[in-house]
């Protein structure tokens, strides 16, 4: 094992014996390492003559560029664009994003957190959790409506198991009851379990109330007083987008951050969905320990580790779409326009549930409790789902995702509120053709 990855183990296990114990063969492994990056930092100081260390090309000062590219990126200039980007992230942006993250998750006030490291997008901070804490046959436990890339992230890729319940109850919400169950059973095979919980859930739109991330926390909290080691993953990729009063407006992790010693709280949010940069590949990941160890420790050790990761992955994230949110965030007009686009999300979402409050459409199916996000999901009565989706792209020009043999989610991020009446209507339609 490299000596800086030993080092940082001992200094972990040090301060937190549980938090160690949660890392992967790999994750142990983990180092960054500090030749080019310390030999780098001195030049600057003190290379008055030649730098010769930087691993970009530059001229007259500023990053070497082709016009034709510098000529696009109005306001932007060539050094804000071109170079690496730290393997961290741009501090300015890490800054930022943490000011979010507090101001949106107000039970945060008073608890510590790490800084968050950039990612490139949610994605690679879900791989980035694989790399640290996921070894062969880990268990990772999930409410059985899941985004269908954690299987490839996690089951395909590391060989993980997938320990899932129903998600929600009788009563049409989570199921914490089940959610518990399932976490006992699980604690009895294993000594470290990695939760995994996406709220607003894709693919049903479903967000927890205040109370069942009160339960969900009790429930963490028991397992974790029985000896076993939990890295609890909140994936808020649709964070903020909540469009019912009863909903919890903040993040899970707000509440599994510093929570107990053998709880490590992971946070995987991004500007992907919530400002609609899909493309851009911009995310986070941050931490929050618990016990009594030195967590400045904690977080110096899995950030390091998770650099090493990035390093030794994708190296680092995009320089300039980490400056266009930098950008965004010292615009005036950001909170406006981010409120704008909300608004439209929202009004769609209480559209869609308006036309399916109509009674016409009881034989044909039901649907998912939802109240955020981008999707709902309907249940089919009778119909097959994926029969239903090639019936209606066929014959309507309609395209919605088939999960499973009973469930459709349908988008309604990407569908304008006045064309909602005429899509349930053509998927109504569909299902009375196969009927
Ligand atoms: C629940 C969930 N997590 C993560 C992602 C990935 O997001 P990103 O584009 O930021 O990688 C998605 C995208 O569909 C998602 O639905």
């Amino acid at each position: 094992m490299n000596t800086l990855a030993k080092e940082l183990n001992d200094q972990l296990q040090k301060e937190n014996a549980a938090v160690y114990a949660m890392l992967s063969k790999r994750g142990k492994e983990l180092f960054f390492p500090k030749g080019i990056l310390s030999q780098s930092a001195e030049a600057k100081t003190k290379a008055k003559k030649f730098n010769a260390t930087i691993g970009i090309a530059t001229e007259g000062g500023v990053a070497m560029h082709l016009p034709c590219i510098q000529k696009h990126l109005v306001g932007i200039a060539p050094n804000e664009a071109f170079p690496y980007a730290p393997a961290a992230g741009k501090p300015e942006l890490r800054k930022r994003w943490q000011e979010k993250i507090v101001t949106d998750n107000p039970s945060l006030r008073g608890k510590h957190m790490s800084q968050p490291i950039v990612t490139s997008a949610i994605t690679h901070g879900l791989g980035l959790v694989g790399d640290l804490f996921v070894d062969e046959g880990d268990v990772i436990v999930l409410p059985d409506k899941l985004w269908g890339n954690y299987r490839l992230i996690f089951g395909a890729r590391l060989g993980a198991h997938f320990q899932t319940f129903p998600m929600y109850n009788e009563r049409n919400g989570f199921n914490t009851d089940g959610f518990h169950q399932v976490l006992k059973e699980t604690a009895k095979k294993k000594s470290k379990i990695v939760v995994l919980l996406n709220f607003p859930n894709n693919p049903t739109g479903y967000s927890i109330t205040p109370q069942e991330a009160a339960a969900i926390c009790d429930a963490l909290k028991e397992v974790a007083s029985e000896g076993v080691n939990m890295v609890v993953v909140s994936d808020d990729a649709y964070f903020g987008l909540f469009y019912a009063d009863e909903v919890m407006q903040e993040s899970l992790f707000a509440h599994t951050a510093n929570l107990d010693e053998r709880i490590l709280a992971v946070k995987l949010d991004g500007a992907t969905k919530e400002q609609f940069v899909w493309g851009f590949r911009v995310g986070f990941i941050t931490f929050a320990s618990g016990g009594q160890g030195s967590s400045e420790v904690i977080y110096d050790v899995l950030g390091k580790k998770t650099m090493g990761a990035i390093r030794g992955g994708i190296s680092n994230c995009s320089h300039l779409s980490q400056t266009l949110i930098v950008k965004a965030f010292e615009s005036t007009s950001f909170v406006k326009e981010a409120r704008e686009k909300f608004e439209i999300m929202k009004a769609r979402a209480l559209k869609v549930k308006e036309v399916l409050d109509n009674e016409k459409y009881q034989d044909a199916w039901t649907h998912y409790p939802f109240n955020a996000g981008y999707f709902m999901c309907l249940r089919l009565a009778s119909v097959n789902a994926e029969a239903l989706r090639q019936h209606i792209l066929d014959t309507y020009g309609v395209g919605v995702i088939s999960v499973g043999d009973t469930d459709v989610r349908v988008a309604f991020s990407c569908t304008e509120v006045d064309d909602i009446q005429e899509l349930f209507d053509l998927i109504y339609q569909g299902v009375q053709d196969l009927s």
